[in-house]
This record gives C-alpha cells, structure tokens and sequence, in this order.
C-alpha cells in the first residue's frame, strides 16, 4: 500500500492548479443517464472515484470515454441496458446511490445496493426514498438492496426536505427534469455543485428555477438532449491548499481557484489570520503574521463544510490561542483527532465538538490515514511538523485529491511517494 512522506518545516512557495470538482463531477457524469444523446464534460479530475463512477455508469450500458490526451474531458453516451448497482461498486463509492433517481425516472425500475455505514457516521438515504416515493416509486428494501418501481412515470410532487441533503436534492433534481410535470424542492442543498448540476441539467434542456436558492422548481420534459459543460473548480481542494499556504508559513497562488465558492471558509481562515487577495484567475494565500484561534462549526453551504474540518483542525492545532470545532454534519467525523495528538497537537473532543489549544509546533509521526478528509489534515500536520511524517492508507486520499505530492513538492515541499 503507497504510503506518503513528508518532512516538514519548508513554506510553500509558489503556484498550484486548483482541478475541476470531484463532488461536482460524480454527480454531473450520472446526468449521463438522462439522455440517450452525447453528455460531454471538461475540467473532470484525475481521480479514483472518477474511475469509481465510470465503472457504474458503463455497467449501466452508458459509454464513457476520455476524449482528450489529458483524461479531462469525457464524453458519456449510450441507452439504459441495466438496472443494477451492485454492491461492488456502490460499497465503493456512496455517490453511486445517485443513479437511483435516474434509473426511475427514465426506465422505471432499479435495484441499488444499501451504501451502508462508512468510516465518517451512518449516513442513510431515507431523504432520498421518500423524495422519490413522493413522485410515485415503490421501494422494497431487501438483501442489502434498494429495489425500486414506479408504474409510468415519475410525477411531479412538492417536496420539502426536513434538513439539507446534497445527495437527496441531486437525486430528486436529476429525477424531476424528466418527470411528469412540476417539482419543488423545498429546503434544497445550495453547494455550488448543486448550481453546477443544474447549469448542466439546462443545457440539457431542463426547466429549473431558483439555482442557487433553496427552493428548486423543476417543470419535468420528456426527454433531455445532449450537451458539453465545464465543471467547476474544487472549492474543498482551495481551501485544503490554503491552509497548506497558511500551516506551512507560506504563500501560494491557487490557478483558478474561486472566491464565490468559498462561503464561510474564506471568512473563518481571514479570521485566523490567512491572507486571501482575489486576483484575476486565482487567489492568493498567504500567512502574514502569525496564527490564531478561530470557533467554526460545520454547517450546509454557505456555512462551512464539513469537507474543511480535519484540514481546518490541524491549521488550529498550532494557532495561537484556542478554537472550538463543531461537527453538526457528521456524527463520527474526528478520527483525525488521535492522530494529530500522536504529533503533539493538544485537541480533547466532547461530544460533537473539538476543543484544539494551539501548541508551539508537532513533531513528525507514522500516522493512519482514516477518511478523505483526515488524510489531507495529516499531510497538512506534516508540513508544519518537526521531522519526518508517514500517512499510511494514502488510498482514501487518492479518491479525492489529484497528485498531491507533485502539487505541494512543485511548490518547495519535502514530499514524497513511497510505493508498495
Ligand atoms: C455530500 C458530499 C460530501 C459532503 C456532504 C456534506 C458528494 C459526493 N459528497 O455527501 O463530501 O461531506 O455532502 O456536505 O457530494 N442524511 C440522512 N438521510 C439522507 C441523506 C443524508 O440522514 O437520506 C444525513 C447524512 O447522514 C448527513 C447529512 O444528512 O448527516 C448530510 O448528508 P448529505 O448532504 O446527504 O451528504 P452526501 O450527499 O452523502
């Protein structure tokens, strides 16, 4: 298993090219299945769940292919053959529980494997089932399956959701535009992936209104066409680099990085003594003086992401002064903790919240790489850290974050690969 070396105590110095969203593009590329026609999407990333998600999509009978030299442009095409996600893959990769949506809306049946648990807390889908029950689908859960009907069509319902869900109001939006008549999706996500799925979803010839806001209204059609589209920017990517800019002392120019999709990150990394400056195609970061204790506490967008807490932690773990870290997403999401403490940060947690007293400096560790997320915040601790540090389980990096160590070590930074 690759394993990532790092030894820290080098500023970052110089520029880094943010890549197209990962959580925009899983959803963007099952858009596939809503027409029959060509779906060609640019600036995809280079990434295992990417890989992840064609594997589906091509089981489902849809042709994906990378049609430029680079693999960031693909095209997917083809007729529904199969209604299957097995658990293979769907164990995988939860996003894979998207298709559900479009399988009924444009077939009328599927059978989706239960995602299950996953490291970070139990995350079910009952938001998506009884959006989609809503709209006429039967469901009957059996065997660690999902198997879904509907008699005709999906119709059109209004929905209004008892908390936000990203994957519930892409699940429903994608099933809505080929639904029989209008939706509205009341208390929808408003992540700019959700903006980014529903730019596409009209080019597509789709009818919603409200992008952006948290009311959706969707007047269903018949049938989608084809369309090309540009994925957006990695806002959690930005942010993750920012503090790599900020932990490490440094300063980093993040090409193509955007600040209206930063919601609350920028304010809350400004408060801890980050500088961001917008520039024409990018942002730049940088640590002026020195670092303090901010209190965040996770919430939907524009609150700030839970995807930013375990990077935003260890940022904390050697600021100045203490900060309170609230998790309200994720009921399990501070494994990260332990191992941060392992390199000499001081964070006790109380239930859904972190209390992180900023220390002097961490020294270098073997640690675990437990989710994403985690990952990337023990690279971060690494880059501040006295000595040499480990992050073994570098596979849950390499599901999100594209070629980290040929980004940070282009930038100055003692990083390195090891295989095996
Ligand atoms: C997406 C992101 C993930 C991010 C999360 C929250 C993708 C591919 N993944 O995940 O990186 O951390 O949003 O910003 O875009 N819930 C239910 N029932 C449901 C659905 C969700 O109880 O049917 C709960 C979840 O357990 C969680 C909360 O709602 O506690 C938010 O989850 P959701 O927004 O749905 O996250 P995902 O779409 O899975």
């Amino acid at each position: 298993m690759d394993r990532i070396r790092i030894r820290g105590g080098r500023p970052l110095s110089g520029e880094i090219t943010v890549g197209g969203a990962k959580n925009a593009a899983l959803p963007l590329m099952v858009a596939g299945l809503l027409t029959d026609d060509r779906l060609i999407l640019s600036n995809v990333p280079r990434l295992a769940d990417i890989q992840t998600m064609s594997q589906l999509l091509e089981q489902h009978g849809i042709a994906v292919d990378f049609v430029t030299n680079d693999g960031r442009t693909l095209s997917l095409g083809g007729a529904i053959t199969n209604t299957e996600a097995p658990y293979d893959i769907v164990r995988k990769m939860r996003a894979s529980v998207l298709v559900l949506g479009p399988l009924l809306a444009r077939v009328g049946e599927a059978r989706v494997s239960l995602p299950g648990g996953c490291a970070i807390g139990t995350r079910p889908v009952d938001l998506h089932l009884k959006g989609l029950e809503q709209m006429g689908a039967r469901f009957n859960l059996a065997n660690g399956y999902i198997d879904g009907k509907v008699d005709g069509r999906l119709r059109g319902a209004a929905i209004v959701f008892p908390f936000v869900s990203v994957g519930a109001t892409e699940n429903l939006l994608m099933a809505a535009s080929v639904a029989d008549g209008r939706t509205v999706l009341a208390n929808a996500a408003r992540e700019p992936e959700i903006g980014d799925l529903a730019a596409c979803l009209v080019a597509m010839g789709a009818r919603i209104e409200g992008i952006g806001s948290d009311t959706l209204t969707i007047d269903g059609i018949a049938k989608l066409h084809g369309a090309e589209h540009a994925i957006i920017p990695d806002r959690i990517e930005t942010g993750s680099y920012a503090c790599a800019a900020a932990i490490s002392g440094g300063s980093v120019f993040l090409r193509g990085a955007r600040l209206d999709h930063l919601g609350a990150t920028v304010r809350i990394l400004r408060e801890a003594g980050v500088d961001i400056v917008e520039e024409l195609n990018g942002l730049t970061i940088r640590r002026l003086n020195g670092l303090h204790g901010a209190d965040v506490m996770t919430e939907p967008y524009p609150g700030f992401p839970t995807d930013m807490q375990a990077q935003f932690m260890a940022l904390m773990s050697v600021a100045e002064g203490a900060s309170m870290v609230t998790e309200t997403i994720f009921e399990n999401r501070f494994m990260h903790v332990p191992e941060l403490n392992r390199m000499g940060a001081r964070i006790n947690v109380h239930g859904a919240s972190a209390i992180v007293r900023g220390v002097p400096g961490l020294s270098g560790a073997p640690v675990m790489a437990t989710d994403l997320r985690a990952s990337l915040s023990l690279i971060l601790a690494g880059l501040a850290a006295k000595g040499e540090t480990i992050v073994n389980r570098v596979y849950h990096l390499d599901r999100g974050y594209e070629a980290v160590e040929q980004k940070l070590a282009a930038c100055g930074v003692d990083i390195e690969r090891i295989s095996g």
